[in-house]
């Protein structure tokens, strides 16, 4: 046995016998993932190269644990690529003179899949997942990958897999061919028999790829190239694997390679790879305390957000009960939740009939049995403060309580509660059963395992839980407030809706400030401006065109009229009233309006973000650069491959930056500062 302790993990070599044959038996144990590290590459060369092919009749090639290889150590990627590279161990293992079998349990993913590609045969259990989803992190696969899955499942269909990176599991992998066989036993044994009827060695670099239907392969590449989305990675893959068809492997495998390293260090890489991680360390609890189950819930309120949470709960397997006071409001929240289980049933593995049986109308005093119970009534402390003192009347002791309002003080919500270490804030995004992004609103007296249970259980929703702390707004809309007030400057300084909306879907938002109010709703934000009307600095800047338009009634889409008009244009045509109140809003403040170009437009908007993005984490309200960046792609539609408003700001030159934030918070007046941590923020 041949062991390399040195570093996280080692390749165990063992002999195994079966029908009268030797094999060897090479076992990757490299915890958590067996991730391809240099490490664990290394330690796989000598393994191989310490093989005796005189003495064995072939090589089984497994992973300790769940996983074959679940992919590429990605936090290598930094880095220059340190040797050994992944082509030469693959290269090793078709040098052995014996077939190879990747035994596949549970990922072999991207490198991971190409160390099987790079094997004569596969076998896989049903747990098995394969793919190469590289593209997923702005690259393409850097060994073989492209070169070598055409040649089992054909080009078109190769295509697919890597432009998507879809992930396969073990029996639709050996009906596209990506494995050859599915183990329902034991997966050694099942690799052994296989090897034992293989007549040597297959190596699929010297195959051709399988001829395809005429037109399949244009349709391919265009069908991926419409969903690219600006994602490099894409083009690059395609034209990798058509070389790949009709060259041979030594003219097209340095040049994938070295198309991978160089798409690894672009931009795009950086910025798919900064969310990744963003994403791993988002609705971490300091300490990990443990976090209860949630097995029922209750939901409270079944209006436009109480049916989108209360489907997302009952998807996830959560029983839950939902109370409503309005009758009629009940029955259309049930109808509307029929209409989601239905479209869930299309996608997934239940029926509609199975989603929604976990749902059932109920009553505030059968909440008893809950685990969790989420308010989503309306925004009114008062009310709220009423519904909770009943609320703790009926729930169990330990049971947790969670408030999905979007501006009021949860501290103040919860003082009304003999125990207020059980409640904190789950503001989820509208529609809720959609938008991955949540906030977890840490209360000052809410318990870590209240938190805990609140992240993980958002985790379970399959969304992505960011912590905030109490503040108005939190962390999400206080920052999309900002950037819309910004917005509204420019428009009493001289720009028009369309241009900013314009301007901000150039850069890469999926929509611009006005669509997004004119989408949500003018009335909530209007609703808040009332609140804090007494409480406004009458000296501050203040822009009145939105609470005009609500005078007029014009709420957005859902009224017809907006900042723009949707009565005859679905989309929105502009319209000479607003454009009248924009000017008419200039002469009032006495500005002379003047013109902007895109660019100013967007550096002035970004700089707003950044700004505000620094004061929320320097006051505490966010918890850490990474959270801010998710909020704005999950959240507000910020570009992906831009990485989020923070790392998007990092990557620009940093003296610019505080240039164009000096002067905004000169153009923007009263109560606007340079936030005192920007300059670190930028650096770090
Ligand atoms: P909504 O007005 O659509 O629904 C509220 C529902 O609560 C109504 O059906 C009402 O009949 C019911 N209700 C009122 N008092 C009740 C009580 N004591 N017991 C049971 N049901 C009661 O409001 P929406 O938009 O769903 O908002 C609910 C909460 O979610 C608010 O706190 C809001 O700030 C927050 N929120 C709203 C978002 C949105 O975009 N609409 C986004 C995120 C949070």
């Amino acid at each position: 046995m041949s062991e390399n302790s040195r570093i996280e993990g080692a390749i165990h070599s063992a002999e195994l016998q079966h029908a009268g044959k030797r094999f060897a038996l090479l076992t990757i144990d490299f915890p958590p993932i067996n991730a391809g590290s240099q490490p664990m590459r290394q330690a796989l060369l000598d393994a191989i190269s310490a093989l005796d092919p005189s003495q064995v009749d072939g090589v089984i090639l497994r992973g300790a644990g769940n996983n074959f290889v679940g992919g590429a150590d990605i936090r290598e990627f930094d880095a220059e690529a340190k040797e050994p590279h992944l082509p030469e161990i693959i290269a090793a293992l078709e040098n052995l003179p014996v077939p190879v079998v990747a035994a596949i349990d549970g990922a072999a993913l991207g490198g991971g899949y190409e160390l099987a590609l790079g094997s004569d045969a596969r076998v896989a259990t049903p747990n098995a997942m394969v793919g190469l989803p590289e593209v997923t992190l702005g690259l393409i696969p850097g060994a073989g990958g492209t070169y070598r899955l055409p040649r089992i499942v054909g080009v078109p269909l190769a295509i697919d897999l890597i432009t998507s990176g879809r992930r396969v599991k073990g029996p639709e992998a050996l009906k596209l061919g990506m494995v050859d066989r599915v183990v329902e036993g034991d997966l050694e044994e099942g690799a052994a028999e296989f090897l034992a009827g293989m007549d040597g060695k297959r190596l699929l670099r010297q195959e051709s790829v399988p001829a395809s239907q005429e037109g399949s392969i244009q349709s391919a590449k265009e069908a991926a190239l419409a969903k690219a989305k600006g994602l490099n990675a894409v083009a690059a893959a395609i034209d990798v694997i058509e070389q790949g068809a009709v060259k041979s492997a030594d003219e097209v495998l340095p040049q994938e390679r070295e198309v991978s390293l160089r798409l690894r260090r672009a931009p795009q890489s950086q910025a798919l790879r900064h969310l990744f991680f963003a994403e791993r360390r988002a609705g971490r609890i300091d300490g990990n305390p443990k976090s209860l189950n949630v097995s029922t819930a209750g939901v409270i309120g079944a209006g436009q957000m109480g049916r989108g949470i209360a489907f997302a709960l009952a998807r996830a397997g959560i029983r839950v009960r939902l109370v409503e006071t309005n009758e009629a409001q009940l029955s259309a929240a049930l109808t509307a939740i029929g209409g989601y289980a239905e479209r869930e049933a299309a996608r997934g593995k239940e029926s509609a009939a199975q989603i929604a049986g976990r749902i059932e109308g109920a009553s505030l005093e059968t909440l008893g049995d809950c685990d969790l119970v989420i308010e989503a009534i309306v925004e009114d402390m008062v009310v709220k403060h009423g519904l909770l003192g009943k609320l703790e009347q009926v729930v169990r002791k330990d049971a947790i309580l969670a408030s999905n309002t979007s501006y009021l003080d949860i501290n103040e919500m919860a003082s009304v509660l003999r125990d207020p270490s059980r409640m904190a804030g789950l503001h989820f995004f509208n529609p809720a059963h959609v938008m991955r992004l949540v906030e977890v609103v840490r209360t000052d007296a809410a318990s870590p395992e209240t938190l805990a249970t609140l992240a993980a259980l958002a985790k379970k929703l399959r969304k992505l839980p960011i912590i905030a702390c109490v503040d108005d707004g939190f962390v999400a809309n206080q920052m999309f407030a900002a950037y819309r007030q910004q917005a509204e400057f420019l428009l009493q300084e001289g720009a028009m809706p369309r241009e900013v909306d314009e301007a901000m879907r150039e850069f890469g938002m999926a929509m611009g400030p006005f669509e997004v109010s004119d989408l949500a709703g003018l009335d909530i934000a209007w609703a808040r401006r009332k609140r804090q009307a007494e409480s406004r600095d009458p000296d501050a800047r203040y822009v009145e065109i939105p609470d005009r338009l609500c005078e007029m009634g014009r709420f957005g889409r859902k009224t017809g009229r907006g900042w723009y008009d949707y009565r005859e244009n679905k989309k929105g045509a502009d319209d000479l009233e607003t454009e009248a109140l924009v000017i008419e809003s200039s002469r009032t403040a006495g500005m002379d309006r003047r013109s902007f170009t895109s660019e100013q437009i967007v550096r002035r908007l970004l700089a707003t973000i950044v700004n505000k993005a620094s004061d929320i984490l320097d006051r505490g309200v966010a918890q850490q650069p990474g959270d801010i960046d998710l909020a704005w792609v999950y959240g507000f539609g910020f570009p992906r491959l831009k990485g989020g408003p923070l790392h998007w700001a990092r990557q620009q030159d940093r003296a610019q930056i505080l240039a164009d934030v000096e002067q905004m918070v000169a153009a923007s007046g009263k109560g606007f500062v340079v936030s005192p941590a920007l300059e670190s923020l930028l650096s770090g």
